[in-house]
């Protein structure tokens, strides 16, 4: 079998001024599943994708990446984190040279790292922005244009942290075709996002971060997301759909509305 992608065994984490960031956080991630964190603002979600992708050190516990067969290096290389904050990508003169960046720290062959800028670009809707100074970019673009710069090293573990974020709804479903597609191609996928509405589209399993840095939730999306009583004490509320669904005295809700619309159309409700 193999070994899986990360395993996080009691992490804890606290800041120096004393907030507790992770408060004993067990998570394993096999390889090829798409998982999302949720929670509250400031439940911790972010402090624990920082630590889950090695970029800050636990103060307790440690997380073990593809059963500790690869050195720190390898590792590195098959981590694709992007933090919540786009600005920490965007370090070029130039969109373009922040994509091409990962690429050239890799040693990828300069056509092949043309290739996936343009190939980046267009599924991303950035062609008219390469040129441009990454300072003068709105807040969605920034976000389309650092996740451009994680992907174009093509990372096998996807670590993001709410990669559509400021990006408008016609682009967020360009976001996540692409990363549907890294996914279908063999990616493992972390999705952080306080977005319910969200996780069905990222997901298919679904860990909740409480409000005070432990997870109160794992399990499948369907399962999670129709229970209210832990979406409410973990400070969330269920999707949309689950809410107007659970109102109208049906069990089992659907958590989208593909399958809210599935479900009307085999219940045989009236149509237009
Ligand atoms: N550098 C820091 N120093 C002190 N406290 C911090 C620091 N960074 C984060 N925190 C606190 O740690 C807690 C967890 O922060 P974190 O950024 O992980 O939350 P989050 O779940 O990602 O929230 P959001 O949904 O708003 O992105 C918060 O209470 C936050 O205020
Ligand atoms: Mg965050």
């Amino acid at each position: 079998m193999t070994a899986p992608v990360l395993c996080a065994r009691d992490l804890r984490y606290e800041y120096p001024d004393g907030t507790v960031g992770l408060a004993g956080v067990d998570l394993t991630v096999e390889a090829g599943e798409r998982v999302a964190i949720t929670g509250p603002n400031g439940s911790g979600k972010s402090t624990l994708l920082s630590v889950l992708g090695g970029l800050v050190d636990p103060a307790d516990g440690r997380v073990e990446y593809f059963g500790e067969t690869e050195n720190a290096e390898a590792v590195r290389e098959r981590l694709g984190v992007l933090l919540q904050d786009p600005d920490d990508y965007l370090f070029n003169t130039t969109v373009r040279a922040d994509i091409e960046y990962g690429p050239a720290q890799l040693g990828v062959p300069r056509e092949e790292a043309d290739r996936r800028v343009h190939a980046l670009a267009d599924a991303l809707d950035l062609d008219g922005l390469l040129d441009k100074p990454p300072h003068r970019l709105s807040g969605g673009e920034k976000k389309r244009a650092a996740l451009a710069s994680v992907l174009s090293f093509e990372p096998s573990v996807l670590l993001l942290d709410e990669p559509t974020s400021a990006v408008d709804a016609p682009r967020t479903a360009d976001v996540l075709a692409l990363l549907d597609r890294r996914h279908r191609a063999g990616a493992t996928l972390v999705t952080v996002t306080p977005d319910v509405e969200l996780i069905p589209r990222v997901a298919d399993r679904v860990v909740v971060v409480g409000p005070s840095g432990n997870l109160v939730a794992d399990g499948p999306v369907a399962e999670v997301l129709t229970d209210p009583e832990t979406l409410t004490t973990a400070g969330l509320q269920p999707p949309a759909v689950v809410r107007l669904f659970d109102r109208l005295g049906w069990d089992d809700p659907p958590v989208d509305v593909d399958d809210a619309v599935e479900r009307l159309e085999t219940t045989g409700l009236p149509r237009r």
